[in-house]
């Protein structure tokens, strides 16, 4: 079987914060990286930090035997036209937008069947990430395990069937924004309560650091942990039958259902 170490070259399109995150993940392989870019000077700086090439020129995309996309799913369909003639036959092409589609890329670039969808989530910037990964019709077992070992190097790889991925989107690719919006709000109820910015700050990253890891390296569920938390009668439990009052898990409920509408929208474009 094929994997990373046969990848020659990566050409990326689309190199914004997930872009680049994926790419810091992929100089330690042997592959040469170019990224695609509208404005050469916007992006140089990549070429120092990173140690990988910028063109304009989307010729160079002919060279590259792994194409990622990661551009705005709301403009992907205005522009993968303009890339399609520089796609060499048979590369792999793997997307990480949203909402659309393996079967609308291979529509766009009819020289290859070897499409990939990708979800990495944000956290891949640290190489912490969680990525689920899925073949479009007609993508080779190899070009998944390529795709697979490539999003391996920013975190941890999940393959799901893709009618799946609006919802894992929904979950993983997004979730780090409902938990940066509940460490948000626990530092300002805090401040309201009087600690100092500072020190409201580094409580809540260390809560959120702490109990991240613990959930991860424990066999206990999430409810179990919870539990462990909340006395009867204590504080902790007269805290959580606020949020329950409130009905904050039917609201996390219908966030990712909206999650999931949303994506379904954009696959629509
Ligand atoms: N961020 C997340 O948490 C997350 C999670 C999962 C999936 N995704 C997906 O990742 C993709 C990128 O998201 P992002 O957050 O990285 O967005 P972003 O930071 O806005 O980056 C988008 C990049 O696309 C570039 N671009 C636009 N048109 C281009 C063109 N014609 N040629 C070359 N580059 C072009 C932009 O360059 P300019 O500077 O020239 O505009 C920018 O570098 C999206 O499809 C999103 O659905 C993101």
């Amino acid at each position: 079987m094929n994997t990373l170490s046969s990848v020659k070259k990566i050409g990326v399109i689309g190199s914004g914060s997930m872009g680049q995150a994926l790419i810091s993940g992929w100089t330690r392989s042997d592959a040469s990286i170019v990224a695609v870019v509208r404005d050469v000077e916007k992006y140089q700086h990549l070429e120092g930090s990173l140690g990988i090439e910028v063109s304009e020129d989307r010729q160079v995309l002919s060279t590259c035997d792994v194409v990622v996309i990661a551009i705005k799913p709301q403009i992907i369909k205005e522009i993968l036209a303009d890339f399609a003639p520089f796609i060499a036959p048979g590369a792999i092409v793997i997307s990480v937008a949203v909402g659309v589609t393996t079967e609308f890329i291979g529509k766009c670039f009819p020289q290859t069947n070897q499409i990939i969808k990708a979800m990495p989530n944000t956290p891949s910037q640290i190489h912490m990430g969680v990525t689920c990964v899925s073949g479009g019709q007609g993508s080779s077992e190899d070009a998944i395990a390529i795709a697979v070992e490539l999003m391996g190097a920013v975190g941890d790889v999940f393959v799901v069937p893709e009618a799946q991925q609006a919802a894992v989107g929904a979950l993983s690719g997004s979730g780090p924004a409902y938990l940066f919006y509940l460490a948000q709000y626990l530092q300002e109820g805090a401040q309201e309560l009087g600690l100092s910015g500072e020190l409201a700050d580094q409580l809540v990253r260390a809560t959120l650091r702490g109990s991240g890891e613990l959930l991860a390296r424990t066999e206990l569920t999430a409810g179990d942990l919870r539990r462990q938390v909340t006395s009867p009668g204590g504080t902790t439990q007269a805290a959580m039958e606020v949020l329950d009052t409130q009905r904050v898990g039917e609201t996390v409920r219908s966030a990712l259902a909206a999650g999931v509408a949303r994506s379904m929208e954009l696959g629509k474009g």
